[in-house]
C-alpha cells in the first residue's frame, strides 16, 4: 500500500506531528458511500478548509475532472477525507468546483464558513438562497447578526445581504469597517452593555426584524433578549453557532442550533444537513463564480509545507494573527 506524508494527531489535544506514512487513499466512485464517523480513528489525519486540484476521479463521478480545482470543507472523523496529507478523498457533491475568478490560497476561507452561515438562514430561519443572477426584492427588514466580523459572520452578513434584507452587525468597534465592507447596513459594538447594545438595535431597526443569528457563539444572551424586547417580527427565530451549552428560549422563539459537524454523519441530522449542502453547493458556487459572494482576506503564510502548516496553527491559536492562515502544502 503506498504512503505519503501528512500532519497526524495521536490522541485528542495530542501535539500535530509531521508523517510520512499515512496510507494513500484512492478515489472508488462518486457516490456518498461512506459516512464518517463520530470518533476519528487514531492516529487522526486533520484538518476542514481546503482548496486543491484534483489527480484522478472515480469511474461515477459527473462533476469532477483531473486537473479541476476545487475548494470548501471536508468531514471531519475520516482519515481518508481529511486534507492534511498529500492526497486525500473527496465526495464530489460536498466539495466547491473552483471558477477562473476565484484564487485558490482565498478559495480556502470559504467552505466551513458559508455552510455554516447557510445553516443558520436557510435550513434554520426560512429564508430561500437566491439562484445565481435572481433578481431578489429588496426588503425593509432587517436581520441582525451577532459576531458579523468574524469568518462565519460576514458570510451571514452576505448572505442576509444576497436574499434582500438589510443586516445590523455587531463586532468590536476596531472592525467596523471590515464588517461594513462585507455587507453590513450598520453595526454596533459587541463590547458594550447588553442594555446599550439593546438600545441601538432598537434605534437602528425600529423593530423591524424577526430574525438574530449569534454566529460568535457569545452573544446568546443578548440575542434572546434583543428578540424578546426589540423585535415586532411575526415570527421570531434565532440561530446559534453555540452547539453545546444549556440554553432556553421562549416558546414564541424558533431556536436552531447549527450542527456544521454533521456532514457525512450517517444519523437523521447527519443526512439532512448533508442533503441540503449537496443542494446549496451548486448554487453557491455560482454565487461566488459571479461576485455576489466574495471569500474573505486571508494571512499567506510565508515558506511552504506540512511545518508551516503546524507553525500557522499555533500562530493562530496564540492569537498572533488578525485573519486566516492560509499555507501552500505542495506546489500543484
Ligand atoms: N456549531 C457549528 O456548527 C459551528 C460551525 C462553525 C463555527 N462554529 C463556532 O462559531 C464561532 C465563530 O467562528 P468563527 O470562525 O467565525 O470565529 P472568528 O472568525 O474568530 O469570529 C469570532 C466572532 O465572535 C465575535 N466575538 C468575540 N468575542 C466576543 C464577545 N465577547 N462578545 C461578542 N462577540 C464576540 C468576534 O467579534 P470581534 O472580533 O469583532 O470582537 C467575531 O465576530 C466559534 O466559536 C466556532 O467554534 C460553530
Amino acid at each position: 500500500m503506498p504512503t505519503q506524508s501528512g500532519i497526524t494527531i495521536s490522541a485528542p489535544n495530542a501535539p500535530y506531528t509531521f508523517v510520512n506514512n499515512i496510507e494513500q487513499p484512492t478515489p472508488v466512485n462518486s457516490s456518498c458511500n461512506t459516512a464518517a464517523s463520530s470518533s476519528p480513528p487514531w492516529p487522526a489525519v486533520i484538518g476542514s478548509d481546503v482548496s486543491g486540484i484534483v489527480i484522478s476521479t472515480g469511474p461515477d463521478c459527473k462533476k469532477l475532472d483531473k486537473g479541476d480545482c476545487i475548494y470548501g470543507c471536508v468531514p471531519v472523523g475520516l482519515n481518508k477525507f481529511s486534507p492534511f496529507q498529500e492526497t486525500f478523498v473527496v465526495e464530489e457533491d460536498w466539495i466547491f468546483k473552483k471558477g477562473g475568478n476565484i484564487r485558490l490560497e482565498e478559495a480556502c476561507t470559504i467552505g466551513a464558513g458559508v455552510l455554516t452561515a447557510a445553516l443558520a438562514l436557510i435550513d434554520g430561519q426560512d429564508l430561500t438562497l437566491p439562484a445565481p443572477g435572481e433578481k431578489v426584492e429588496q426588503k425593509e427588514e432587517w436581520v441582525v447578526v451577532m459576531g458579523g466580523s468574524g469568518s462565519v459572520g460576514r458570510y451571514v452578513v452576505q448572505l442576509a445581504s444576497l436574499c434582500g434584507y438589510k443586516v445590523l452587525a455587531s463586532c468590536s468597534p476596531s472592525k467596523k469597517e471590515l464588517t461594513l465592507d462585507a455587507g453590513a447596513s450598520a453595526t454596533f459594538n459587541n463590547r458594550a452593555t447588553a442594555e446599550e447594545q439593546l438600545a441601538e438595535i432598537e434605534k437602528i431597526t425600529e423593530g423591524r426584524f424577526g430574525r438574530v443569528v449569534d454566529a460568535s457563539a457569545q452573544a446568546v444572551e443578548v440575542s434572546i433578549k434583543t428578540l424578546v424586547g426589540v423585535s415586532k417580527g411575526e415570527s421570531k427565530y434565532f440561530a446559534t453557532v453555540d452547539d453545546l451549552s444549556e440554553m432556553t428560549v421562549p416558546d414564541s422563539i424558533q431556536l436552531y442550533r447549527i450542527k456544521f459537524a454533521k456532514l457525512g454523519r450517517d444519523d437523521e441530522l447527519g443526512k439532512h444537513v448533508t442533503s441540503r449542502f449537496v443542494d446549496w453547493i451548486p448554487i453557491l458556487e455560482g454565487h461566488f463564480q459571479s461576485g455576489a459572494l466574495k471569500p474573505l482576506d486571508y494571512h499567506l503564510v510565508e515558506g511552504e509545507g506540512w511545518g508551516k502548516v503546524i507553525e500557522g496553527i499555533a500562530d493562530m491559536e496564540a492569537g498572533k494573527l488578525a485573519k486566516k492562515p492560509v499555507v501552500k502544502v505542495q506546489q500543484g
